[in-house]
């Protein structure tokens, strides 16, 4: 297939490359002024992707988005003139809540959600380690969506393990919760997803999973708190030595996703009037620090 990974970070990275390495044609569209991106992971040989291209943009078969969930919408609009109608739009960015602002400028593609538990990290610009072997799933957003289960054969044969979940809603509001439990602990207490295994920990990932668990119930998603912590713990596990994607931000004063994870439960739990107090106060926590490299930078 002709595949564009429109944001070539870390996990956008993994995914290009194993794309590529499955045979596919691959192109990423990426903030890199160069006309080709270098990418080497886990120390293997580098390979060469063109960036930018639109050529290759408009010849793809499927446009997976790895973008940071707050960059979506303004990237992807200027080039959605330049695709076939046919083309696949797949999201695959941690947080919920940007397609719906797309709604209009995309529904007439076939529109997938996916959600992926894999850890990742850009050593440099060209490398990038793989620290975390999660899976992935995919679902559709759209009608035109539901009739692409293919494309989780095709993904799964280049990154297994891939499914197809048709109840995708589900899957996202389960990955939601994960981060809701790991990333801001983590960009908070300045540790490795294996650092919230300490018991110091316990009961605030237990309530921050409680509390969002009652959201994702209230709009229709049935998850069990009980199940949902268990989940938190293996990925934690798996995940050990990884920063997470909002560590990297955070740490790296970049403006993270707070907005579409814990920022998105907290606007769900004003809109049916549910109590998140750990999560709120996490949200803000990570806002007063964004906010003090405007004051001090
Ligand atoms: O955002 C992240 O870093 C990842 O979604 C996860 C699964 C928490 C692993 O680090």
């Amino acid at each position: 297939m002709n595949i564009t990974i429109l944001g070539p970070g870390a996990i956008g990275s993994l995914y290009a490359y194993k794309l590529h390495q499955a045979g596919h044609r691959v192109s990423v569209w990426g903030r890199s002024p160069q006309d080709t991106v270098v990418i080497e992971l886990d120390g293997g040989s580098a390979i060469h992707f063109p960036n930018c291209d639109v050529t290759s943009l408009k010849a793809s078969d499927l446009v997976i988005v790895t973008l940071k969930a707050w960059q979506v919408e303004l990237a992807l609009k200027p080039l959605l003139k330049h695709l076939n109608s046919d083309a696949i739009l797949l999201f695959l960015h941690n947080g919920m809540g940007t397609v719906e602002h797309l709604a209009t400028a995309i529904n007439h593609h076939p529109v997938l959600l996916g959600t992926s538990t894999h850890g990742a990290l850009r050593l440099s610009s060209s490398q990038v380690r793989h620290t975390g072997l999660g899976q992935t799933f995919i679902g559709p957003w759209n009608d035109k969506g539901s009739r692409c289960s293919f494309i989780a054969d095709v993904l799964d044969h280049a990154f297994k393990p891939v499914a197809w979940n048709s109840e995708i809603q589900t899957a996202l509001w389960s990955k939601l919760v994960i981060n809701c439990a790991i990333n801001p602990l983590t960009a908070i207490n300045n540790c490795q997803n294996g650092g919230l295994a300490h018991k110091d920990y316990q009961q605030q990932i237990a309530m921050v999973v409680r509390e969002a668990t009652e959201c994702a119930n209230q709009v229709g998603v049935v998850l069990k708190a009980e199940e949902m912590l268990d989940t938190v713990y293996k990925v934690i596990h798996a995940t050990a030595q990884n920063y997470s994607s909002m560590h990297q931000d955070i740490y790296n004063k970049r403006q993270s996703e707070i907005d579409y994870i814990t920022g998105y439960v907290v606007s769900i739990s004003k809109r049916y009037g549910i109590a998140v107090p750990t999560n709120l106060a996490l949200y803000h926590q990570i806002k007063q620090i964004e906010s003090s490299w405007n004051q001090h930078d």
